[in-house]
């Protein structure tokens, strides 16, 4: 299977950037082809401009933007990781949705209302938060962490199997229980 890792944390050296590892690690064993978009790495600018909107909105795609969507359709399945900042994505994340899945593409409106274009076989999102498990269980927050990106994006797009993972109170963890997190992350590549 061909799988694009849409990946957005700063820090090279962050427990995300681990996970990326482990999972590329996963990935390749069981013999996928990967494409890694490291959103920081390459300086991605996130902010569709009315420019970009007005192109659109005539039927022309901008290059900056096909370019990325040549990346998005060249896969046959998509996995996020990513941290949870205030709830949600990192904004260079939202941003690339708000880039990427532009009507036409990613989705079309036609007589029976909206139709999902993406033809991917299945998403993953992996979440990593600062907050505990007891927190997340007791509050209304996962489905306010989830929404958006499962249901509101990549369900709204088309995309029908799409999973979840989170992974709580991340900063805080032991090395033993950081190891546990990464072979987790590695079978999920794996058994992909
Ligand atoms: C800007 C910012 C916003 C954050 N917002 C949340 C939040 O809403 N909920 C939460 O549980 N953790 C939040 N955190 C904590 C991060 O999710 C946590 O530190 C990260 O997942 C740990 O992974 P890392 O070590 O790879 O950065 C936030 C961190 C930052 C920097």
């Amino acid at each position: 299977m061909k799988v694009l890792i849409v990946y957005a944390h700063p820090n090279p050296q962050s427990f995300n950037h681990a996970m990326l590892e482990a999972l590329q690690h996963g990935l390749h064993k069981a013999g996928h082809q990967i494409r890694i978009k490291d959103l920081y790495d390459e300086n991605f600018d996130p902010v569709l401009r009315a420019s970009d909107l007005e192109r659109l909105q005539s039927g022309e795609v901008p290059e900056h933007i096909k370019v990325e969507q040549d990346v998005l359709l060249w896969a046959d399945s998509l996995i996020f990781l990513y941290p949870l900042w205030w709830f949600d994505r990192p904004a260079i994340l939202k941003g690339w949705f708000d880039v990427v899945f532009t009507n036409q593409v990613a989705f079309a409106f036609n007589d029976q209302g909206v139709q999902g274009l993406l033809p991917h076989e299945k998403a993953v999102v992996i979440i990593t938060a600062g907050g505990s498990e007891d927190y997340f269980k007791h509050t209304d927050a996962m489905p306010l962490i989830h929404r958006p990106v499962t249901d509101g994006t990549l369900g709204f797009c088309g995309i029908k199997d799409v999973q979840h993972k989170i992974y709580f109170d991340v900063p805080s963890l032991s090395n033993d229980e950081r190891q546990a997190i990464l072979d987790d992350i590695r079978q999920l590549g794996q058994t992909f």
